[in-house]
Parts: C-alpha cells; sequence; structure tokens
C-alpha cells in the first residue's frame, strides 16, 4: 500500500463527505452508543461529573450529546464539515469545530476524549505523539485522557481482504478491507456509496487508511507527554474486540514542558 504520507494534500479532508455520514450516521453509530454510558461513569469515576470535555475526531456527535445530556460542556473537533452538520443535529446542546486535530491549537478542558479509532487516522507517529503534548497541555493536574485506538491485533482479526455490503433506506454502500502487515501496519476501507435515489454522479470512492498503534508505543508515549497511562479491558460494561486498546491516562502533577515527546523517535 502506498504510505499514505504521499497523498496529496486534502485527500484526507474529503473523507465522510456528505454521502458516506448519511450511512455512517445510520448504520455505524451503534459501537459509540454502547460505549458511552461506560465513557460517563469513568469519568464520574476519576471525579469528573461536570466540566469541559473536548472529544477529538468527535464524528457524528453520538458520545457529544450522550455527555452533554449530562451536563458536560461539550467542544467537538473533527474535519469532516459533514459530520459536524449530523453532530448538530445530534447533540445541539455542545459545540462543534471543523480542525484537523493533528495540528489544531486545543482549548483548556477538564476532560478530552476519543472515540472508535479516530487517532489511527493520525498517519505519522510523531503527529500522534504531539497530540499527546497538546492534550497534556489543555488539561489540569489530575485530568482525564480517554481513549481508543486500533493496534496491531486488527491485523489479525480478519482475512488480508474482504468485501462487505450494506444497505439502508437510501443507499447500498460497499466496503473493501485490507489488512497490511509490513512493517508500519494498516486497515485500509475503501468506500463506495451508491445513493438508491440519486439520478447524478456517484459520490466519490473515499480510502480511510487507519496505521495501528502498538499499545506499548502509545503507552510509552503518553508517559513522555506527562500522563500516567493505563490500558483498560474496554470501556464499562464492553469488552472491546482484541485489535482495539483503551487507554485512560490521567495528567500528572508535573509541568507538562512545551517541547513534545521527549526521549522518542518518531516514525
Ligand atoms: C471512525 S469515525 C469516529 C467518530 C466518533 N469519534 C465516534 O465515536 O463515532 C472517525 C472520525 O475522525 C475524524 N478524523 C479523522 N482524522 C481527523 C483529523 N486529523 N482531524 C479531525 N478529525 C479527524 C473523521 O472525520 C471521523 O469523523
Amino acid at each position: 500500500m502506498p504510505s499514505p504520507r504521499r497523498r496529496p494534500a486534502g485527500a484526507a479532508a474529503s473523507l465522510f463527505g456528505p454521502d458516506f455520514t448519511a450511512e455512517y450516521g445510520a448504520l455505524w453509530t451503534r459501537y459509540t452508543r454502547r460505549i458511552s454510558p461506560g465513557v460517563a461513569r469513568l469519568l464520574r469515576r476519576h471525579g469528573a461529573r461536570s466540566g469541559r470535555v473536548l472529544d477529538l475526531g468527535c464524528g457524528p456527535g453520538t458520545l457529544a450529546a450522550h455527555l452533554s445530556a449530562r451536563g458536560y460542556q461539550v467542544l467537538g473537533l473533527d474535519r469532516s464539515p459533514a459530520m459536524l452538520r449530523l453532530a448538530r443535529l445530534v447533540a445541539p446542546a455542545a459545540r462543534f469545530v471543523v480542525a484537523d486535530i493533528a495540528r489544531a491549537r486545543l482549548p483548556g478542558a477538564d476532560v478530552v476524549v476519543s472515540t472508535f479509532d479516530s487517532l489511527n487516522y493520525l498517519h505519522r507517529a510523531r503527529d500522534l505523539q504531539r497530540l499527546f503534548g497538546r492534550v497534556a497541555r489543555a488539561l489540569p493536574p489530575g485530568g482525564v485522557f480517554l481513549f481508543d485506538v486500533l493496534t496491531p491485533d486488527e491485523l489479525r482479526a480478519g482475512p488480508p481482504q474482504e468485501d462487505l455490503v450494506y444497505r439502508s433506506a437510501r443507499a447500498i454502500v460497499a466496503i473493501r478491507i485490507e489488512r497490511r502487515r509490513d512493517r508500519i501496519g494498516w486497515v485500509r476501507h475503501t468506500v463506495r456509496t451508491l445513493p438508491r435515489l440519486s439520478g447524478g454522479p456517484p459520490p466519490p470512492i473515499e480510502v480511510h487508511d487507519q496505521r495501528v498503534y502498538a499499545p506499548a508505543d502509545v503507552a510509552r508515549w503518553l508517559r513522555a507527554a506527562g500522563f500516567t497511562p493505563r490500558r483498560l479491558a474496554g470501556y464499562p460494561g464492553v469488552t472491546t474486540q482484541p485489535g482495539r486498546a483503551v487507554f485512560l491516562a490521567v495528567r500528572r502533577e508535573t509541568r507538562v514542558s512545551r517541547r513534545s515527546s521527549a526521549g522518542t523517535r518518531p516514525a
């Protein structure tokens, strides 16, 4: 698979366009709906009963709706405008801003969350390490960063290539999944969305590349950024699939340096 790094700038910005996003909102929110009560429980358990929540790669606002209904002030960041149009309908009490989490300045928050593999869209380890540094600076000491991430086990979770077809009232979505076990490890979803009623040209094919990250690296980068990380078996009440790791990282008391990820070599 060609490295996504070589893709033309702007290619990523066209992911989760309006047609696929409408289907995603109808077909793929079940996981986040299932984990949302457990996320809220974990936050309460760590003393965050209210306050500002930053949701990185918030998608269609599923978790934002759950948390804002429980009194949190949620700010969702996502680079897909179509996702945020949906999120504003789903979670009207939350705020949403189009932003690339690989480089956006993060406002102060009491909690930061990122669910359902959003961080795997960061293709360079350096970007993930830097994001951890920015999250640490956005949080107060004791602040919680809760997220999940696809790991190399995901590459063994299915065949190297498989084709799936989903049908909704509005469209047919054909997805080819490729699992690449090369030095870095990628999961690629090639998505073709065919609206049933549209007479116009078919929507563009979307190629979603997600880089898998080893839990040991993630834990090391979190520690370097100023967190005490713990890998969980899943979100409370939901055991995650083997290829997805859930991390709860607590910002340490020590001052977090402006320099990112001391002592680690980005790939
Ligand atoms: C698989 S969806 C998960 C959405 C949501 N967190 C959930 O639990 O349903 C991944 C989301 O991450 C967003 N995303 C991917 N890369 C991003 C980036 N660099 N900056 C902001 N958002 C990004 C996508 O637009 C998409 O909405």
